[in-house]
């Protein structure tokens, strides 16, 4: 009888592991200091349900914004900007902003905007140097937004990334000149509840070795 509770711990304990890289995929709403880069990556999900009251401060957002940097760009031009939203006023008018996704991020006390400066990740002289041309842009803001909020989760903290957004409306918003192209609003604050982990395909999906 207890071994065959320890077998059913240790299948059980096998399942909570994604195949291939040791993932815990279910990381749950800790990610404590000291916390693993693949603990981290298990905790960090989408959440559409935050806890009131929560402050976050300048430096702290800062600290985020510094670790996006260390992000890769095309020939280092960093060309990723944010506009953070934190006074009450300008919260509520980027929710304002984002159609259904202001049910989402109630109570989240920062949204942030990210840009990037079109023409110039991917550019060569002033022209695209593939057919990709802004993309790279767009690629650049991505792997800064990863940064961000990995090292969101890191510290405690929790995001929803929302390409749902009246652009137009946060360029005049945030006075946001014509030559950034608007990409992602992020939301930041701290979770309320535990989201469920939405399926991933398997592996094989996605990958072919040579
Ligand atoms: C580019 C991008 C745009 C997204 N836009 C939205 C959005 O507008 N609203 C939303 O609720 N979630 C949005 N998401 C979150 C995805 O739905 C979510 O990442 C996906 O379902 C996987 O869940 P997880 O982040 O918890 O792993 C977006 C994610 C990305 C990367």
């Amino acid at each position: 009888m207890k071994n065959a509770i320890s077998i059913i711990a240790a299948l059980f304990a096998a399942m909570t592991l994604l195949p291939g890289c040791g993932v815990n995929i279910e990381g749950g709403s800790q990610a404590a200091a000291g916390s693993t880069f693949d603990e981290i990556v298990a905790s960090r999900r989408s959440v559409r349900d935050y806890a009131a009251g929560t402050t976050i401060s300048e430096a702290e957002v800062r600290a985020l914004i510094a670790t996006a940097m260390e992000a890769p760009s095309w020939a280092n031009t960093q060309t990723t900007r944010y506009y953070v939203a934190m006074s009450e006023e300008k919260v509520t008018a980027v929710k304002g902003l984002i159609g259904g996704n202001s049910r989402n991020t109630t109570n989240a006390p920062v949204m942030i905007v990210s840009t990037f400066v079109k023409g110039q990740s991917g550019f060569g002289r002033g022209n695209p140097a593939d057919a990709v041309a802004d993309g790279w842009g767009a690629y650049d803001n991505g792997l800064s937004n990863a940064y961000f909020i990995l090292k969101a989760r890191e510290q405690g903290f929790d995001t929803l990334i929302m390409g749902m957004r009246d652009a137009d409306g946060l360029r005049q918003l945030f006075g946001i000149p014509e030559n950034e192209q608007v990409m992602a609003v992020i939301s930041l604050g701290k979770r309320a509840s535990d989201p469920r982990r939405p399926d991933r395909k398997p592996i094989d999906e996605i990958v072919r070795f040579y």
